[in-house]
């Protein structure tokens, strides 16, 4: 038996609260990334009961943890606890990162960015100009939505079975962004020729995602056009109904943990100053996107 050394009296602590927090890879991705940076950083999960929100990000300021990441439910919730928030951060109306310096607690949020650094280099495209169909009105279709618009999308038509959420989102962009959102309904985007004028189409609800895996957003079959870009945010399954109906047209059809993993690596960053290099990020790629742990998500 020898000595385990993972841990020492110098090591930092960055956490996840959330509820639930079992299902997430966040733990076993950040920690890996510390060991292929060689950071002497660990990253635990903190399953927080909701009412205990404001204790445990008091708890996180007393014991000193140089950040955290917050899930569901929790993204809008914690930003009344933490001290100064990002502009980004504010618009988008969630935090997911927190950075602890000298006590006080920074909030950012790394899902957006997450979402357009893995959407630019899985496909060598950007938003410049571009006519977005986005489906749901979450909180992850608020923050996409939202960075579509800064990158300076010339359309976004928000998609969504309550009518009232996506008009919320809408507004958001128009008074920030000038006129270039509009709600549109499930039946206009059935028919093909309507359809057909978007270049992106970004699935954001979670119609489709396990164990729900046989739903769709949209009626099957689906005449998207070759040229479209189908991107579904959900990674588990890794390939969604939606997804086949686009690989089917010829369509390129990415799923969400290319989202997930740059999200992950941007808190990374914040945490640790860090650039993190095109080498780690390859290898956390092979190991998380392509290799034997997305077998376990
Ligand atoms: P997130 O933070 O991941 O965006 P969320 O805020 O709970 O999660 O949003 C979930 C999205 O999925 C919403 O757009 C929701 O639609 P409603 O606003 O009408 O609730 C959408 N959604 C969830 N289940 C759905 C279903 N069965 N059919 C259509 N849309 C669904």
């Amino acid at each position: 038996m020898s000595i385990d050394n993972r841990v020492s009296g110098r090591t930092k602590i960055v956490g996840l609260i959330g509820n639930p927090v079992e299902h997430s890879i966040s733990p076993q991705f950040q920690n890996t990334l510390s060991k292929i940076m060689g950071v002497d950083l660990i990253y635990i999960p903190c399953k927080v009961d909701k009412n205990n929100i404001e204790k445990a990000t008091e708890g996180l300021r007393a014991l000193n943890l140089t950040g955290f990441n917050v899930t569901v439910p929790f993204k809008q919730l914690v930003m009344r606890y933490i001290d100064e928030i990002s502009d980004d951060a504010l618009l988008f109306g969630a935090v997911n990162t927190v950075k602890n310096i000298n006590g006080k607690l920074y909030g950012y949020n790394t899902d957006a960015d997450g979402f357009m650094r893995s959407f630019k280099e899985e496909t060598s495209e950007g938003f410049h100009n571009k006519k977005v169909a986005l489906i749901g009105a979450g909180g992850a279709a608020r923050s996409i939505g939202i960075k579509i618009a800064m990158e300076k999308a010339s359309r976004i038509s928000i998609i969504n079975r309550t009518r009232s959420k996506a008009l919320e989102i809408a507004d958001i962009i128009n008074s920030n962004f000038g006129n270039i959102a509009e709600c549109c309904s499930f039946e206009e985007l059935r028919n093909a020729d309507v359809i057909k004028n978007y270049d992106i189409i970004i699935n954001t609800t979670s119609v489709g995602m396990f164990p729900d895996i046989e739903g769709c957003p949209f009626e099957i079959p689906i005449k998207f056009s070759e040229n479209q870009i189908i991107y579904d945010i959900i990674y588990n399954p890794k390939k969604t109904r939606l997804l086949m109906e686009a690989e089917k047209c010829g369509c390129k059809a990415l799923n969400g943990l290319g989202m997930l993993l740059y999200q992950g690596i941007l808190a990374f960053e914040i945490w640790t100053g860090l650039n993190v290099t095109e080498k780690a990020i390859k290898q956390l790629f092979n190991l998380f996107k392509y290799g034997s742990v997305q077998q376990d998500l």
